[in-house]
């Protein structure tokens, strides 16, 4: 449990390290080479620890950088003795994470065979996997639910495919280029996601070798290849992350330099950030966010996959936009329950009302059907103390932001799973002068 006593702006520096979402990723490509991988950037979190169980598990070694020190992140990843891990064991890692379902394309390739336990992740809508299944059976893979999990063979090598992706999914995409790149022959990909971590996860790709093809209309086409080496890379820094230390700034009235953001990969955000009223200068080694003074002005926005704004970045931004005066429309169109965060803001002062209706301009998947994806926040409100339960990992950092903003004091608990995405955060929210204490 965490005491939180609001009421203090935040001010001071923190870094951002390596981006959850691409790192994870990278950490899964290592199993596609033939000698090992260097990635640098790595954050501490839990879902680093996640993934380098399973890779164990799987007969990768794992090295943090010989220094011990950390200071770069440095993570070695060694395939040479890639073999089928235990059910139990990989079950036993998998732990609340959706990385497992990533696995099955590299170990595919290499054992002929994979098998997924069933999935976790962020409770933030259903999550399904009927497209990444999809698309494993579309290069040949046989696909076989079991009671505890999915079983996957190759009875032959994989074959490219054509593939059209229902929506632009992120993990959907990672896993066709995952499998695409040592399949035999060409695949397309249309209707692909494009996000900055997907075109890192190319980057990482074309340095083990394989060729791949990002065309302007969300087509990619990979050409795969018999084999792929090692890789030595640095992960794109976390947007995620940065977005969540910028509105903490803004929901706190306070000044934050968030160290190693980077401004190409952020400019969705640093719009709507300028339009509501907060500040930024964009510096050479990051960016610092600040409340300039004077009223957050209410805005109307939507989430949307990349280039778009994206979902991610909606629940930190919803907390500072209880602070703006007037009524913020937010559509959430990536995941149809990612509002239930809202009831705590509420209880807290807040006033959110969510509706089934698509409030935006564009009609999405989630309308005339029983979701509450769009929320009406009216401002400002004083927010007051509360006891808090963490959700899921954004959910969680935004009510920590809501406790810092609020008069009073807040027990905050299952706070662990903020660990999952957002690096000693505990300590980076003490040298910007919050006062949190473990009770
Ligand atoms: C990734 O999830 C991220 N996770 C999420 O970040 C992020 O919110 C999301 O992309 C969107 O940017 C990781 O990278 C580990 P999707 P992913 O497939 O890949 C539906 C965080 O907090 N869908 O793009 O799982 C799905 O239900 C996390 O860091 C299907 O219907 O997201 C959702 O509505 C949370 N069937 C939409 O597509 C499928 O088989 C987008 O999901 C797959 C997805």
């Amino acid at each position: 449990m965490l005491e939180v006593h609001g009421g203090t702006p935040l001010r001071g520096t923190v870094r951002v390290r390596g981006a959850k979402n691409l790192v994870s990723k990278a950490m899964v490509a290592s199993l596609l080479g033939d000698s090992p991988s260097v990635l640098r950037g790595v954050p501490r979190i839990r879902d680093v620890e996640v993934v380098t169980g399973l890779l164990e598990v799987h007969g990768v070694t794992v090295t943090s950088a010989p220094d011990a020190g950390y200071p770069d992140g440095e993570l070695i990843l060694d395939p040479a003795d890639v073999a089928q891990g235990s059910i139990v064991d990989i079950d036993a890692h998998a732990g609340s994470s959706r990385i497992p379902i990533l696995f099955c394309g590299p170990l595919l390739h290499r054992l002929g065979q994979a098998f997924i336990p069933d999935l976790g992740g962020c409770r933030i809508g259903d999550r399904p996997i009927d497209f990444h299944l999809d698309v494993l059976r579309r290069f040949g893979a046989t696909v076989d639910k079991t009671p505890g999990g999915i079983k996957l063979e190759a009875p032959q090598r994989l074959r490219g495919a054509k593939v059209e992706l229902p929506y632009p999914s992120v993990g959907t995409t990672e896993q066709v280029l995952l499998t695409a790149v040592r399949a035999e022959g060409i695949t397309e990909l249309k209707n692909a996601a494009i996000e900055p971590e997907i075109m890192d996860l190319i980057a990482v790709l074309q340095k083990m070798g394989a060729i791949i093809t990002v065309d302007t209309d969300r087509v990619i086409r990979i050409e795969g290849v018999d084999s792929l080496s090692g890789y030595v890379h640095r992960a794109l820094p976390d947007r995620i992350e940065t977005g969540s230390w910028a509105s903490a700034a803004l929901a706190t009235g306070g000044e934050i330099f968030v160290e190693g953001a980077n401004q190409p990969d952020m400019i969705t955000f640093l719009n709507v950030f300028r339009k509501i009223g907060g500040a930024f200068e964009v510096c050479e080694t990051g960016i610092r966010f600040c409340h300039p003074g004077g009223e957050l002005k209410s805005s109307v926005l939507e989430t949307d996959v990349h280039p778009g704004f994206m979902t991610d970045w909606q629940q930190p931004l919803v907390v500072a936009l209880t602070q703006a005066s007037g009524v913020s429309i937010i559509h959430e169109t990536v995941y149809e329950n990612r509002f239930g965060f809202t009831d705590a803001l509420n209880r807290m002062g807040a006033r959110i009302q969510l509706y089934r209706e698509c409030l935006g301009g564009t009609p999405c998947r989630f309308g005339r059907q029983n979701y509450q994806h769009s929320a009406v926040v009216s401002g400002p409100t004083t927010l007051h103390g509360a006891d808090i339960e963490v959700p899921d990992l954004r959910g969680g950092f935004s009510h920590l932001i809501a406790a810092l903003a609020a008069d009073g004091t807040s027990r905050v608990g299952g706070i662990e799973l903020i660990n999952r995405g957002y690096e000693d955060f505990l300590d980076k929210l003490a040298g910007l002068g919050a006062r949190v204490d473990m009770a």
